[in-house]
């Protein structure tokens, strides 16, 4: 991973906040939760995949307080008992998202749903279980993940077609752009970050391979800025949406994406 991006010194703009982050095991969810523990948050990481969630607790500063939780994000249930098991939060991030690829003339049922199910129905159920208590608190923030595919990306239409994923982080915006409005007095924001190409553990290398086959379409060829982004520089962007600086700040998508 490019380590260009310096990680500042801690300042506790998070401090006495409590902060739930999905796809916290991995790639941008994982730098989220190491910028958000710089920060003084209490931590509730949660990931499908247990080791992961292990690794990234362990990369925490020592005395951060977090919490592991072994859930898939696109289940009712789970995300229920998850939120009985919380309660109260102050800021939740809905970073999970994803699908599977495909020309649409190849593309399945499954596949579609499948991209649906991780992009918008886990946004939807984690928003839904933590929104009541954050109004009734008076407080929240929500920062939800876009993608720079959201208007459609060369590289991911041209190597392998993407239209499911563009349309899932389409209805990123509108979900966010709907709830800043119905949540007009509530104290609570919602807001999308929209990364470019980012060098994660798994889109990292697929990304750089395209470079490598001199692909016409590549980011370092399509992106302004000619390089990946950092998970830090995107987690950067999510603190701002996530600390109190950006109390006037809703219904907005903020793209990390080098200029496109
Ligand atoms: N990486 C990029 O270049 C890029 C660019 C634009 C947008 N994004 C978006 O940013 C977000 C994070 O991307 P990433 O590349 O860091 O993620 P990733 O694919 O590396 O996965 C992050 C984590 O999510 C977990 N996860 C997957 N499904 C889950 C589920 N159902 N329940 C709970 N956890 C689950 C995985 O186990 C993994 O640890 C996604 O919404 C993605 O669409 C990424």
């Amino acid at each position: 991973m490019d380590d260009t991006h310096q990680a500042p010194l801690r300042s506790g703009r998070l401090r006495g906040r409590t902060a739930l982050i999905t796809g916290a095991g991995l790639g941008i969810g994982r730098a989220c939760a190491l910028r958000f523990a710089q920060e003084g948050a209490r931590l509730v990481l949660v990931d499908l995949a247990e080791e992961r969630l292990a690794e990234t607790r362990a990369m925490l500063p020592s005395d951060t307080t977090a919490s592991c939780h072994t859930v898939n994000v696109t289940e009712e249930t789970q995300v229920a008992d998850l939120a009985a098991v919380i309660g109260d939060l102050d800021i939740l991030v809905n970073n999970v998202g994803g699908g599977r690829p495909g020309r649409i003339w190849d593309l399945s049922v499954e596949d579609w749903d499948h991209t649906m199910r991780l992009s918008l129905r886990s946004m939807f159920l984690c928003t839904r279980a933590f929104l009541p208590g954050m109004i009734e608190r008076g407080y929240g923030r929500i920062v939800c993940m876009s993608s720079g595919a959201r208007n459609g990306t060369v590289w991911n239409a041209l190597h392998m077609g993407a239209c499911a994923y563009s349309t899932a982080k389409a209805g990123v915006i509108g979900f966010v752009r709907d709830l800043a409005i119905e949540l007009q007095d509530a104290s609570v924001t919602i807001n999308a970050v929209a990364p470019g190409p980012i060098d994660t553990e798994l889109a990292g290398p697929f990304l750089r391979a395209m470079e490598e086959k001199s692909l016409p379409y590549s980011p370092f060829r399509t992106v302004p800025m000619r390089r990946l982004g950092t998970p830090a520089e995107v987690a950067d962007a999510v603190l701002y949406l996530a600390s109190d600086e950006a109390s006037y700040v809703t219904g907005t998508t903020l793209d990390v994406a080098g200029g496109r």
